[in-house]
């Protein structure tokens, strides 16, 4: 079961930084997922819409200029990383999930993307885009067909796998407390991957492998690690 280290290693180290990527690395994690915006000036790496949250700034992320954006304290001393940044510190051997959080215009992001990928180690087959909205990643595998795509869902559907068959994603990520054996046998069985977010306890690290989910999502990578390979 693969571990993918959520916003980093964001229980030991600030979310979505450098320093809990590294961290994630460090831990033996197998992937890192991280959530972007398609900022006016470059795909900036940060969960929320207000910057209150995790930083010493305030108003929204996409009204505040990078230059500003980047003189924001994001944990640590730690600066609100692009994506190129965090491209050019994963070891080509670890996974990268991208979450879409804001995209603008698809044509645009996939060339940006595609330029950080083609400038850093890392290789296309080690990453997966995802987001919760599906609208945008048709939008991006029309611009970009060979990309992997993770379909983000909350929602346990009538029919699971239908989203995900329309966008010719891999992968289906869904959140831990609407999965069940029943969705991932279903899931499995259209061809799917299943990946499963936020898992911090060994309980449900257990269970999950124990169902045959593929991987998950965890704040703490370390822990994950020793509860579950
Ligand atoms: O990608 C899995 C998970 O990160 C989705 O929820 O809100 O933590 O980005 P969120
Ligand atoms: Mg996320």
């Amino acid at each position: 079961m693969l571990v993918f280290a959520h916003r980093g290693a964001s229980a030991d180290a600030p979310e979505n930084t450098l320093e809990a990527f590294e961290l994630a690395f460090t831990q033996g994690a197998h992937g890192i997922e991280f959530d972007t915006y398609q900022h006016s000036e470059g795909i900036v790496v940060f969960h929320d819409r207000h910057l209150a949250r995790t930083t010493n700034g305030h108003g929204k992320l996409l009204d505040t200029p990078l230059q500003l954006l980047r003189e924001l304290n994001a944990g640590n001393h730690n600066q609100i990383p692009v994506l190129s940044e965090v491209f050019s510190i994963t070891p080509k051997t670890v996974w990268c999930n991208i979450e879409v959080k804001y995209l603008h215009d698809a044509k645009t992001w996939v060339e940006a993307v595609k330029a950080d990928i083609w400038k850093s180690d890392i290789s296309l087959d080690k990453v997966i885009v995802s987001s919760f909205n599906h609208h945008w990643l048709k939008e991006i595998k029309r611009h970009w067909p060979e990309v992997c795509l993770g379909a983000l869902t909350a929602t346990y559907s009538l029919d699971v796998t239908l989203d995900a068959k329309g966008l010719n994603a891999r992968n289906i990520h869904v959140a831990l407390d609407i999965v069940s054996e029943a969705f991932i046998e279903e899931a499995h069985s259209a061809g799917f991957i299943v990946l499963v977010y936020t898992v911090d306890e060994p309980e449900d690290m257990k269970m999950l492998k124990s169902w045959g989910a593929d991987g998950i999502f965890t704040n703490k990578p370390s822990l994950a690690i020793k509860t579950i390979t």
